[in-house]
């Protein structure tokens, strides 16, 4: 009786013991970074500079499907300055920014010398304050000539693209640090080709692939020409990464439609350009296959664009169509994004499975009170940090977003900035939370994060 007693004791304190160890942290203390590596916030022309009136998503806002019009945004046309002496003074060394091609080229192949100028100016004030410069070609903007003969869903769009590209880097190549060609071509497809929210607001699966294709296209001839014209360039896009689960677990089809979403959203751009042949598919739903010279190999790096998870929901009713749902027992942003940090850990693995270097190019949180902005980074760059010790060779973090801005149909209600703005004096205000990440920057690591 004595010996089990003891028995059960020993098997006690040795399972504690294992439990124990399993709970441990999966890194010692403090966390830090590759040496090198790029720390920095994001901002896009259209969302932060002002003044935009010549692409579709001017005339969107004068259609009155957005909540408020971007107008002078946060005028970083002119204060681009103030910006990066902001940046510096959280010890950022990188900034990604986005040019605006309806600027560059206002009118079919005519070139504006003076705008071309104007970003050399703004890079080169990036520069100055320390700043390495990751540039975006195309951030959801298409200038209104483009969008006039057809925009995305014309083959020629992917040669004007081109043409753009190849006056950009004659204008600017020697400024720029590192290329995104275009900014997520599978949201540019689901809001304005499939649920028909943002320009040309169309709801045409059918036609939303072609588009996605020709994104995926363009991506290839611009990485191309920069390469033709830069050889030692760096040169990816910035890819935007969700988690899909099924909405019920005791649902196969939801967990399987997930599967096929996931796969869909997350992968298949990237298998297109290791393979060279671009393969679009969704079972029933989504099927293209183009074999595409040139795009072999196109791609230098993967910059990973990472917010929430979805759970899908198949519906028997109309199995063509899904819903997409949000966990409701988890923390949420202010928009109601479920708040994920494994999702990030998720998405690199799955990104660098493909073999290329990785760069989070966005990642961040609409918190207008500054509540949740510090454990959010803490868990986030954690999950960076556990990808980087399971073996994904990521190389940079740039959080979204440097200053408050016009986020898109939602208007300026969103604050999605490690520094906030009053949009009435242009004042610019650092948020505590910005800390976690200037700390980082200043150190390499971690070490404010509990
Ligand atoms: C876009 C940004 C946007 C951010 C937050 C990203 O998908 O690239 O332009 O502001 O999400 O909504």
């Amino acid at each position: 009786m004595r010996n089990t007693r003891l028995l059960v004791l020993l098997v006690a304190i040795v399972a504690i013991g294992v439990a124990a160890m399993g709970a441990a942290p999966r890194r010692p203390k403090p966390i830090t970074f590759p040496k090198n590596f790029l720390w920095g916030a994001a901002t896009a022309a259209h969302q932060v500079e002002g003044g935009n009136y010549n692409s579709d998503w001017y005339q969107w806002e004068l259609g009155g499907h957005t909540k408020d019009r971007a107008g002078l945004a946060d005028d970083s046309y002119h204060l681009y300055d103030t910006d990066f002496s902001l940046a510096q003074q959280m010890h950022h060394n990188s900034h990604r920014l986005s040019i605006e091609w309806s600027r560059i080229e206002p009118s079919q192949g005519v070139w504006n010398w003076a705008e071309i100028k104007h970003y050399r100016d703004v890079l080169k004030a990036a520069h100055d304050r320390g700043l390495k410069t990751m540039v975006t070609l195309h951030h959801f903007t298409t200038p209104i000539w483009v969008t006039d003969q057809g925009g995305w869903t014309n083959a020629e769009t992917v040669t004007w693209f081109a043409q753009y590209t190849a006056r950009v880097v004659l204008g600017l190549g020697d400024l720029v640090d590192y290329w995104l060609t275009v900014n997520e071509p599978n949201v540019m497809v689901l809001t304005g080709y499939v649920v028909g929210l943002t320009p040309p607001g169309k709801t045409d699966l059918k036609q939303g692939v072609q588009v996605l294709a020709n994104l995926v296209k363009a991506h290839a001839k611009a990485y191309n020409i920069i390469h033709d014209l830069i050889p030692s360039a760096r040169v990816g896009f910035a890819h935007h990464m969700r988690v899909f689960e099924g909405n019920s677990w005791w649902n196969p089809l939801d967990a399987l439609l997930a599967v096929f979403i996931d796969d869909f959203w997350n992968s298949q751009i990237l298998r297109s350009l290791k393979t060279g042949h671009l393969k679009l598919s969704i079972p029933f739903l989504v099927d293209y296959s183009e074999e595409v010279p040139g795009m072999k190999g196109a791609l230098d790096y993967v910059g990973i664009n990472y917010y929430t998870r979805d759970l899908i929901k198949f519906d028997l009713g109309s199995p063509q169509k899904f819903d997409i749902m949000t966990k409701v027992d988890a923390p949420h942003n202010d928009l109601g994004w479920e708040i994920y940090p494994e999702g990030m850990y998720k998405s690199i693995m799955k990104a660098s499975s493909f073999g290329w270097p990785v760069y989070i190019t966005e990642n961040g949180i609409a918190d207008a009170g500054d509540t949740m902005r510090r454990q959010f980074l803490c868990d986030h760059l954690k999950q960076v940090s556990y990808a980087i010790d399971d073996g994904a060779d990521v190389r940079g973090y740039m959080h979204w977003a440097l200053i408050d801005n016009w986020e898109w149909i939602l208007g300026f209600a969103p604050r999605f900035g490690l520094v906030a703005v009053n949009y009435d004096t242009q004042q610019r205000t650092i948020r505590p939370s910005a800390e976690i990440l200037s700390d980082a920057a200043a150190t390499n690591s971690l070490r404010l994060c509990k």
